[in-house]
């Protein structure tokens, strides 16, 4: 048994993995191995003989069993110094920088962020619609209907049916006013909301493109007149700007609104260049009114009741002119050159506080 001892002992001792000292342990001590086997030759002995073999047999178990498990702890402790040793990372290296792959926010995109915050800061909160429009939306509900010489003007994209459908065309809105018309549905009266959003005209050129972008107004209480329309916008424009703005309103005319205005700032162009809240120029920026008796019917709104103000502006033109950007087209080429240089950082999300 001494022998038998030593070779397992010795077998054990050389195992240099998990799988060679699985090797040994099922020789020695596996339901088939030497000494199971002998322990089951115990039955066929005398008594005389098993008080000896017996207890034998069993400390030569326990002895191999104890060295399994003895090599075995060593062996996992091995393979954990080596992981621990190969995979070793010096934490105090610095950083891979990403400053080449990192993108930057579209002017387009700061300028609405800009806009949104300004307008929510003084109560105002943001309304969304579908670009696709039906026609109602975008012309009957305000008060532009069949034949109007404004659906002519507007080089709308029609979006046509197919032979035998003759439902009314959907259109790619033209404007954001649409989203008056649904927001007054959803949520009646009072109201304050502004409506950022993509508008689409069939036109290109230098100032013209055929997807831009709109901000649309609307305030609807009780008394709202046209003088908190001149307050809000001037203090829209000075926030904008940075500085105070002049606004100057000249009548005009829009079907959905009556009196209408259309908005001009202060402005100069000395020198070749277009400076805001300076000199004695004008620029036209948008256009407003008190909106039209037919358009708050529309929505589902008692125009005896209510009444109160709309207003529509380009948010491409305010970013050009607040960032200097002179080609509008300019806006929609993904040129990585062109983004690189007007684009902002991501962390530089407009706020009131951090500044605008
Ligand atoms: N929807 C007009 C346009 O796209 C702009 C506009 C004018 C909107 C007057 C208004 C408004 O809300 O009152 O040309």
């Amino acid at each position: 048994m001494d022998d038998v001892k030593e070779k397992y002992l010795a077998q054990i001792a050389a195992a240099g993995t998990e799988s060679a000292l699985e090797e040994v342990r099922l020789a020695a001590v596996g339901k088939k191995g030497e000494v199971s086997l002998k322990m089951r030759e115990l039955g066929k002995m005398s008594p005389e003989e098993r008080q000896t073999a017996g207890p034998a047999l069993n400390a030569l178990k326990d002895a191999i069993n104890e060295a399994l498990a003895a090599r075995k702890a060593a062996l996992a402790d091995a393979a954990l110094e080596a992981r621990l040793a190969g995979e070793w990372l010096d934490v105090t290296l610095p950083g891979r920088s990403r400053g080449a792959a990192l993108g930057t926010i579209h002017p387009i995109s700061q300028v609405w962020e800009e806009v949104t915050a300004i307008f929510a800061d003084m109560g105002f909160t943001v309304a969304e619609g579908p670009q696709i429009e039906t026609d109602w939306y975008n012309f009957d509900a305000l008060n532009i209907p069949d034949h109007h010489p404004a659906r002519g003007e507007m080089d709308t994209f029609y979006m046509h049916r197919a032979e035998g459908d003759d439902r009314p065309p959907h259109v790619l809105r033209t404007h954001t006013s649409p989203v008056q018309i649904r927001s007054m549905q959803d949520k009646g009266a009072p109201i304050r909301i502004i409506c950022p959003g993509r508008v689409y005209r069939a036109d290109y050129d230098q100032t013209h493109t055929p997807m831009f972008h709109q901000v649309e107004g609307l305030v609807i209480d009780r008394d709202t007149s046209m003088a908190n329309l001149k307050w809000v916008l001037e203090e829209f424009f000075s926030a904008f700007f940075g500085r105070s703005v002049k606004t100057r309103f000249r009548a005009s005319h829009f079907p959905f609104t009556e009196p209408s205005a259309e908005v001009d700032i202060q402005c100069s162009f000395e020198g070749g260049t277009v400076k805001v809240g300076e000199g004695d120029g004008w620029l036209e920026v948008l256009g407003s009114g008190m909106v039209h008796p037919h358009v708050l019917r529309s929505g589902g709104v008692d125009p005896d009741e209510w009444q109160g103000f709309a207003f529509g502006m380009g948010i491409d033109r305010i970013a050009m002119l607040k960032y200097g950007i002179p080609d509008l087209r300019a806006f929609f080429d993904s040129d990585l050159r062109w983004l690189r240089h007007y684009g902002f950082s991501p962390l530089q999300v407009p706020t009131l506080y951090g500044g605008v």
